[in-house]
């Protein structure tokens, strides 16, 4: 059996949710390995539709082990939340675990991530406000609790004191109002009731589960364009979700890793701020975000659509070191005549970049260079193997590969589970 990366290999919303989802029917294992509850990974099988925020994919496959790994950032409100919903559709939790050592995001970190974003002011990231980027910053300046620190209250205390020091000065400098350590404490002590047992060191799992030989997924939030090192600094989030980061964050050795599967939309789409040079300002940027239904699935902001850009999956595919294409949403252009593809970024000084991604302030200011491909103008929905596919749809997804340097694995035609089928 294998361990497999499924990464996105755009600006996020791939539909990753969709294809773990469908990939967890033959998995012991699925772990998120970074991110919070930003995600919004959207399954739509015989339990109805779920956005799930930080619970892994593999949740409504009852023989799946589900880990939120260490390299994630946990908000407990919204993960008993986001339990209580699942379990009202049915969905049994009795497999799901949270690293000891993943970090804890705490209400504090949302008030820091509003006030931060009101303080960027004509300039903000667009994050989420689900408190991630203060998350992050406090894990990377030691200042962190983890959620293994529920299980030991001294400690947990003595760490909250000394965050608050900071974290309260900071949130004055913003404006906003300072926080009770006590109440944060009664908070945490009802976290630890709610959610302690479900809090284990991981390591002993994961390194059976590789033993025995066992499929494990690793499950990224995000994708390789809103990476911190490798994304469009600064509109980016503040993990990696490339997959050079899913061995780190799920806390496996990185050379037990066999498969990385990019999970790639057929044409482009964005939620937040900075540049992408393939937005569409026009009808047919308008039509795709209807017919895509383009909505967040976090927090239900319009997403930006564009047509599929070529220069960034080659970006991506080479950094993620991918073994295969997971195409998603092929459905969506059932209904263009004519489609089109960026091949290459067009500089202001006339030069065309093909095989790299130029920094944020140069990307700011490139112009896409089209190749024009035929629609099909039928409908993909029932397609269930390569050959249903219409001709002028293979051409479309082989050129995708082509750009791409790496062969197609999955095609998805729809957003219910069975819509999808292994090439
Ligand atoms: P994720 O964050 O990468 O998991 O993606 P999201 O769930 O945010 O966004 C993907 C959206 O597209 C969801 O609403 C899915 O239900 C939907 N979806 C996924 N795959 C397909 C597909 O092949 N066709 C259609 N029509 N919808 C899809
Ligand atoms: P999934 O996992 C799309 C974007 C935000 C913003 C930037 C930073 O469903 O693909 P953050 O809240 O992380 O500090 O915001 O990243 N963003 C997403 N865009 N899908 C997501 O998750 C996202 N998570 C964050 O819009 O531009
Ligand atoms: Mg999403």
């Amino acid at each position: 059996m294998t361990v497999t990366a499924i990464v996105g290999a755009q600006w996020g919303d791939e539909g990753k949710g969709r294809i773990i989802d469908y990939l967890a029917q033959q998995a012991n294992m699925v772990i998120r390995f970074q991110g919070g509850d930003n995600a919004g990974h959207t399954v739509i099988n015989e339990y109805g539709k779920h956005a799930l925020h930080l619970i892994p994919s593999g949740i409504f496959n009852p023989q799946t082990q589900n880990i939120i790994g260490t390299g994630c950032v946990v908000n407990p409100q919204s993960l008993l939340e986001e339990m209580a919903s699942l379990e009202r559709a049915g969905v049994a939790l009795d497999n799901l675990w949270i690293s000891q050592r993943a970090q804890m995001l705490m209400p504090y970190h949302r008030t820091l991530d509003v006030l931060e974003e009101a303080a960027r002011g004509s300039d903000p990231i667009g994050t989420t406000k689900r408190g991630i980027g203060p998350a992050y910053a406090d894990k990377a300046a030691r200042a962190g609790l983890r959620m293994g620190d529920l299980l030991q209250p001294d400690w947990l205390e003595s760490r909250l004191d000394s965050a608050l020091i900071t974290i309260n000065r900071k949130i004055e400098i913003l404006g906003g109002q300072p926080v009770d350590g006590q109440e944060l404490y009664a908070l945490c002590m009802d976290f630890r009731e709610k959610l302690g047992k479900r809090i284990v060191d991981t390591v002993p799992m994961t390194r059976r589960a590789i033993e025995r030989g066992e499929a494990i997924l690793l499950e990224g939030q995000l994708g390789v364009m809103r990476d911190l090192d490798w994304g469009i600094y600064p509109y980016v989030t503040s993990s990696n979700p490339t997959a050079a980061y899913a061995s780190s964050g799920a806390g496996l050795p990185a050379r037990t890793i066999d498969r990385v599967i990019g999970v790639v939309k057929a044409y482009s789409s964005a939620v937040g701020d900075g540049p992408f040079p393939v937005e569409l300002h026009d009808a047919d940027g308008a039509k795709l975000r209807e017919i895509g239904q383009e909505f967040g699935a976090t927090t239900g902001r319009p997403r930006r659509c564009g047509w599929f850009d070529g220069v960034a999956i080659a970006y991506a595919a080479w950094l993620n070191g991918m073994t295969g294409l997971a195409i998603t949403k092929l459905d969506i252009l059932d209904h263009f005549e004519t489609l089109k593809i960026c091949t290459g970024y067009r500089l202001p000084n006339g030069g065309i970049v093909r095989d790299s991604m130029p920094e944020t302030p140069i990307l700011n200011h490139v112009t896409p260079v089209y190749e024009e491909w035929p629609g099909w103008q039928a409908s993909t929905e029932d397609c269930r193997s390569w050959a249903d596919l219409p001709g002028a749809a293979q051409r479309y997804i082989e050129r995708i590969s082509e750009l791409a340097g790496i062969p197609i694995a999955y095609v998805s035609v729809g957003a219910e589970r069975d819509q999808m089928f292994e090439v």
